[in-house]
């Protein structure tokens, strides 16, 4: 476990973030983890370190086996609603109320930045409290919470529904994907936060970032892929961090 960081690092980071005009923030599954939410590659507890994510998470491994698929993300769903934001959330919330041009993408299929008070969140990835057919795409609208049932429930047109998370081999939503690229090119300061770089498109962000003249501060405790872009390492977790790097707006 490295040092946390430095005096002069964090204050690096805190006079990036109190000049900046444009902040984008993408986060991924670290800043959920300390809300008790699995990440997907810690090396004990990380979900695709004891699943595997082609049975779990593809439209092939779906087919194969709806009700497996269906019962796994249920137990996520479920996990996701008795988890509670943790200050690393609350700090994104503090952020985004101080600098009116601040976005919020996550990586993350749960709803804790938005419960943290954080508004316009884009879920490059979905939303798991969601559902819509796999056959006609049509979005689930039946009675009640569609996580009620015990299977995919059928759609009017024969298919079954499944999560509205984005699968392995599948793309992401061009309009929101083409809207993260172009906050990503216009930011001046990006801040990484829990997640290990290590899937594209979104691991492309703090690269186009960069490219666009922004700084790229990164929150891990570990070092991480995306810590190649990055001009400041924070090692440490999102809530013992991101609190000390709020700006004193008041
Ligand atoms: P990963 O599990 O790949 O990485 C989580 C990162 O969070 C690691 O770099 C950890 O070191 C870091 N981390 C752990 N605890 C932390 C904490 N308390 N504070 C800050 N950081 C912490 O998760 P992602 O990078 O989000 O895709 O994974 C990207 C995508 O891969 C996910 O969105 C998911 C998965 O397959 C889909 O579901 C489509």
């Amino acid at each position: 476990m490295p040092a946390g960081p430095t005096r002069s690092e964090l204050e690096r980071a805190q006079d990036l973030i109190a000049t900046a005009k444009r902040l984008v923030c993408l986060t991924g599954a670290g800043i959920s983890a300390e809300s008790g939410i699995a990440t997907f590659r810690d090396a004990q507890s990380g979900l695709w370190t004891r699943f595997s994510p082609e049975r779990l998470a593809s439209a092939a491994g779906f087919r194969r086996d709806p009700a497996a698929v269906w019962q796994w993300y249920r137990s996520r769903y479920e996990a996701v609603c008795r988890a509670q934001p943790n200050r690393g959330h609350q700090s994104l919330t503090c952020l985004q109320q101080a600098i009116p041009a601040c976005q919020v993408i996550t990586q993350n299929v749960d709803d804790l930045h938005e419960r943290a008070g954080t508004t316009a969140v884009w879920h490059l990835h979905g939303d798991i409290a969601r559902c819509h057919c796999l056959t006609c795409r049509r979005p689930w609208t039946g009675v009640g919470n569609v996580w009620d049932h015990d299977r995919p429930p059928a759609c009017a047109c024969g298919g079954l529904y499944r999560p509205s998370v984005v699968w392995f081999g599948e793309t992401l939503n061009m309009e929101l994907w083409r809207q993260s690229v172009q906050a990503a090119r216009q930011c001046d300061v990006m801040l990484v936060v829990g997640t290990s770089g290590l899937v594209t498109p979104a691991a492309d962000l703090p690269c186009q970032a960069q490219a666009g003249g922004a700084a790229v501060v990164n929150v891990n405790p570990e070092a991480t892929e995306i810590a190649r872009p990055v001009d400041l390492w924070l090692a440490g977790s999102a809530s013992e961090i991101l609190p000390q790097l709020l700006p004193p707006y008041g």
